[in-house]
């Protein structure tokens, strides 16, 4: 569970880190230091603790594993579950794969992206809500797809969308 200031970075949108998010990211590094394996699972609860991995986090990481950044970089990109930016506390997925677009999909993503406050790719203000365009989730005969934090909403108008997210806060 992620306290209030924990989660202040995701809210505002920005790649600062407040210094008492960063005593706790320094507590799990030393958890860590001198065990084998140590970088995934630091970024694991790096990203619990911050929300997503910045670059100055990364390098913070990597200075006090004693490795290069761009080992760091190298992970962190690679696994599609670290996020370089900001998630929001919610994610939301709008399938746009050729079922879930003939069956309306781009006009629940236009319904999504208002009723959320947020863009494609983007964070809303409130830090409540991101939102990316997925592929074909394989649920094609439930088309249009949508998915908030892997919940899988099926055949979704877009006027049942702000319903949708208001289960979510
Ligand atoms: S195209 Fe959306 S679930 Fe397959």
């Amino acid at each position: 569970m992620r306290d209030a200031a924990v989660r202040s970075p995701q809210a505002r949108g920005s790649s600062a880190v407040d210094a008492s998010v960063l005593a706790q990211v320094d507590a799990v590094i030393e958890r860590y230091r001198g065990k084998e394996g140590a970088l995934i699972p630091v970024l694991h609860e790096t990203q619990e603790i911050v929300g997503y991995l910045p670059r100055c986090v990364q390098s913070r990481i990597a200075g006090a594993l004693r490795i290069p950044e761009s080992q760091v970089y190298g992970v962190v990109t690679f696994y599609s579950f670290f996020a370089m930016k900001p998630t929001g506390r919610h994610k939301i997925g709008v399938c746009l794969g050729t079922a879930c677009y003939v069956k309306g999909g781009a006009a629940v993503l236009q319904a999504v992206k208002q009723a959320s406050g947020a863009d494609v790719d983007d964070v809303s203000s409130d830090g409540r809500f991101g939102v990316e365009v997925t592929r074909c989730v394989g649920a094609c005969g439930l088309a249009p797809v949508l998915s908030v934090d892997g919940d899988i909403y099926s055949r979704v108008s877009p006027d049942s969308v702000p319903e949708i997210l208001a289960r979510y806060t």
